[in-house]
């Protein structure tokens, strides 16, 4: 029996993938290598001292998920496979509901036919668009504000009305908050391509020396200091979430959604601030206009992921930063050659 990452070579697929090896289960990944480097396997073998077993596919090809579901026992699912960048997303809203909403519908087409009930939605805090309230609970009122976010909601509604189809089947939507940081080895971590659109990538490619300086993206929020608040969670904490659903959906049929954060907000300012005292390094910054469709302030009420999967983060904000600048230093141009 063998649970099934698609894009299990992503950020956060591939700390999952370690994650789950090291706890002594076997896994499958699914991954076109669209927005990750194949060296990430070999990556991932130094850390856990096995090698998964990676089928180089398009999540959305129903022959080619048709040969993974028939050669292995698959017995759940994690689906991390998505495009994910919010301005291309705003550029390019077809490509985007056509690869993100494809993936999720084939993908329950070919479990259903293989008699595969357990499946676990990389899904995002983006789903409660501007939120009302902070801390944010589950059953907050949902709204996104650009199309990537659009297709985790549909995402959300699709695996919902599957589940409500099907009593054998079991979904988790896990709603991700901020996830930074690296694995402890330094081997795995976050690379985006091109100029990161992401705070913490930003700030470490700054930190060895890409950048000049960060850019924060206005002063004048509704917040202690004026810079935007997140709730920053620790890639490997919320890589140990996934196991926690993994579990649940085994032993539970029907539709969870669960929050995946730590419950505490931390400002842009308060970001640099950690980030320069974890490292001792110096972060040049310059305030600038507010970004389009940027929030005041977005941070989880994690109760219900206590509650309902035994989990809760235990990684804080000086770790994050330790270990993201652990893996760039590391790592200057990520799993490439300077780009
Ligand atoms: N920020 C800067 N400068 C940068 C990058 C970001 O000041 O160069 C600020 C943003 O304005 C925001 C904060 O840092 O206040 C965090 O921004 P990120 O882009 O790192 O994260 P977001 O909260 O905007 O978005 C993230 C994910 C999305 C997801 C969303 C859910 O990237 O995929 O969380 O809340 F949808």
């Amino acid at each position: 029996m063998a649970v099934l990452l698609t894009g299990g070579a992503g950020y956060i697929g591939s700390h999952t993938a370690v994650e789950l090896i090291s706890d002594g289960r076997s896994i499958v990944i699914a991954d076109n290598f669209s927005n990750s480097s194949p060296g990430v396997i070999d990556r991932i073998e130094k850390i856990t001292g096995r090698r998964p077993k990676v089928y180089d596919i398009d999540v959305c090809s129903p022959e080619a998920l048709e040969k993974v579901f028939s050669e292995n026992e698959i017995d759940s699912v994690v689906h991390f496979a998505g495009f994910k960048a919010v301005g291309e997303s705003v550029a390019k809203p077809l490509m985007y509901y056509e690869n993100n909403l494809y993936a999720t519908i084939n993908l329950l087409k070919t479990m259903k036919r293989h008699g595969t009930r357990r499946i676990v939605f990389s899904s995002s805090a983006t789903v409660y668009g501007n939120p009302k309230t902070v801390p944010i609970r589950e059953d907050a009122d949902r709204y996104c504000t650009n199309p990537y976010g659009w297709t985790k909601y549909m995402s959300e509604q699709i695996l919902t009305d599957a589940a409500n189809a099907d009593p054998e089947l079991s979904v988790v939507l896990l709603r991700y908050f901020n996830p930074i940081g690296a694995h402890k080895s330094g081997l795995i971590g976050d690379d985006p391509s091109g100029i990161p659109n992401n705070l913490l990538p930003y700030i470490t490619q700054v930190a060895v020396g890409r950048r000049e300086f960060l850019g924060v993206f206005g002063n004048d929020y509704n917040t202690h200091d004026g810079t935007g608040v997140r709730d920053y969670i620790h890639v490997v904490d919320l890589a140990k979430g996934h196991l926690k659903a993994i579990d649940y959906a085994m032993n539970n049929s029907g539709v969870l959604a669960v929050n995946l954060g730590t419950g505490i907000g931390y400002s842009v300012l308060d970001i640099v601030k950690a980030f320069e005292s974890a490292t001792g390094l110096h972060i040049p910054y310059r305030i600038q206009q507010r970004r389009s469709g940027d929030i005041d302030a977005c941070f989880a009420d994690p109760a219900a992921a206590l509650e309902k999967l035994g989990w809760k983060a235990s990684l804080g904000i000086e770790e994050m930063c330790a270990s993201a600048w652990n893996w760039q230093k590391n790592n200057p141009y990520g799993y490439g050659e300077k780009k």
